[in-house]
């Protein structure tokens, strides 16, 4: 039996990643994260003075390197907005195409993205979609960059990383290559009442019917 993989996609800050990254564990198949990519070309152009609006990551994509995957500055704002911008560029997609699918060739692996299920691994044995509110994934956010609950700013500060969330689902929704959206043949879990114990464990029942 070939390696299994699982997709697992959905809107920013759903919590694809925390999902991914134990549905691994528990499977015992390796993970990726592919939203590391795109970011890790978004910081190398940010970090060479490129703009991502204007200017082509290919080459960039071309010759990523497992190390520019580790660098710990790859989750900021600038490297959001970067990220989304390379992602609409075809050719870069195109360039992490074979890396992606390369990555799952021996073992199988669980992979997260926005474009796993559709177009990556449109056989993927397994297809999840996370999603939630804009708002319960921008309070999310909010917590995991140590935001305090008892900030007299905070309902403002939520509602602006919701308004960020929201464009960035805008823009990879609507792109021509390779949108947002959830494959046919996926399944759906809206986690708003969910804790991640309880995704996770939904997860694996879904994944436990058919593997
Ligand atoms: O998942 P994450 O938020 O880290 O992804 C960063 C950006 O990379 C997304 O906003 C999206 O534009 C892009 N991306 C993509 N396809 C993927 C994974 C991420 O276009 N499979």
């Amino acid at each position: 039996k070939p390696a299994p993989v699982i997709a697992v996609d959905g809107p920013a800050a759903a919590g694809k990643g925390t999902l991914a990254k134990r549905l691994a564990a528990a499977l015992g198949l390796p993970h990726l994260d592919t939203g590391l990519l795109y970011r890790a070309v978004g910081r190398l152009m940010i970090d060479a003075g490129l703009d991502p609006a204007s200017t082509s990551g290919e080459s960039i994509a071309r010759t990523l390197s497992p190390d520019d995957l580790k660098r710990q500055d790859l989750r900021t704002p600038d490297v959001d907005a970067a990220a989304s911008l390379v992602a609409r560029d075809k050719a870069v997609r195109q360039a992490l195409v074979d890396m992606q699918r390369l990555f799952a060739r021996e073992q199988g692996a669980v992979l997260d993205g926005r474009d796993i299920g559709t177009v990556i691994f449109p056989d993927a044995d397994v297809k999840l979609f996370i999603t939630a509110t804009p708002y319960t994934r921008a309070q999310r956010r909010y917590t995991q960059n140590g935001g305090s609950e008892s900030a007299p700013d905070r309902e403002e500060r939520i509602r602006a990383v919701e308004q960020a969330l929201i464009e960035r689902d805008h823009a990879d929704s609507t792109r021509a290559s390779a949108p947002l959206r959830m494959a046919d043949d996926a399944t759906k879990i809206e986690t708003d009442t969910l804790s991640a114990d309880e995704v996770l464990s939904e997860s694996l029942r879904i994944v436990r019917a058919v593997m």
